[in-house]
């Protein structure tokens, strides 16, 4: 068998050539870091549970109307994906403030936030992923105005969506990171939610003891990642609890 062309290697996930021109393959790595990658660790069935989250978060949102990249899961570590052209922005959606918001304000993390609070990093892994005003984005070309304001839309749709499946399984969304791509149909650009949601890009607090179920497990040093994924997933009825297991041969009797 012809072996698939990588395309890309990103810091948890490759991309492949798709079987059709406008689809790709999008691989889910067990690798994890933090802090523009100075953390980093291979944390085995992390690859697995968020093929699986993504998978169900972006179905979801097909269900509702916002668009995504997201076709169709292939097996354990492999989703198949629309091909885009990756808008270089990270787009930071916040209900609480935690995080770099908390640091940079001085409020302490879970204070809310007067409203959902929308923020824009340029993706560039030297630069450590900047934070940029609306104004540059618009001046360097990355968006234009009409974009940020659709970018802005969706955004918002995926935090009430992600918000409300959370909140039904006792999980508050506090943030989360999204990518927006560009498919074009002929002539005709759609903006579509692209990369992953996974509790790689969230934070996710168990609404009644406000246990970390996210990436900042790892990044602070809290406890088992896989633990708090599988929870997540658990919770979501995504998965059986022995999913990290399952990237292991067992024997039926
Ligand atoms: P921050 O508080 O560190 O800026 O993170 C905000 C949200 O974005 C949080 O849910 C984690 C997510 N995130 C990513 O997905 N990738 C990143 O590289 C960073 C820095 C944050």
């Amino acid at each position: 068998m012809a072996r698939r062309k990588k395309l890309y290697e990103g810091k948890a996930k490759i991309l492949y050539e798709g079987p059709e021109p406008g689809t790709l393959v999008q691989y889910f790595k067990d690798d994890a870091t933090a802090f523009n990658a100075e953390k980093k660790a291979t944390i085995e069935g992390k690859g697995v549970l968020n093929n699986r989250l993504s998978e169900f978060f972006m179905n979801g949102l097909n269900q509702i109307g916002v668009p995504t990249h997201f076709i169709k899961r292939i097996n354990m570590r492999e989703q198949l994906i629309k091909s885009v052209e990756i808008i270089p922005l990270e787009v930071i959606v916040r209900n609480f403030a935690a995080g770099s918001m908390a640091k940079r304000l001085g409020l302490e993390e879970g204070t809310p936030l007067p409203r959902p609070i929308i923020e824009f990093s340029y993706k560039d892994d030297a630069l450590g992923d900047p934070l940029v005003p609306e104004e540059y984005i618009i001046a360097f070309g990355w968006a234009s105005q009409q974009d940020l304001d659709d970018i802005v839309a969706l955004a918002l749709r995926v935090n009430d969506y992600m918000s409300g499946v959370m909140y039904g399984v006792g999980i508050k969304l506090v943030d989360f990171k999204i990518e927006i791509g560009r498919i074009w149909e002929g002539d005709f650009m759609r903006l579509v939610v692209a990369d992953e949601i996974s509790p790689d890009s969230c934070r996710l607090w168990d609404i009644k003891t406000g246990q970390k179920l996210d990436k900042d497990v790892f990044r602070r040093d809290l406890g088992n990642l896989t633990d708090a994924y599988t929870e997540v997933a658990r919770r979501l009825g995504v998965m059986p609890s022995n999913v990290t297991h399952a990237t292991k041969p067992t024997l039926i009797n």
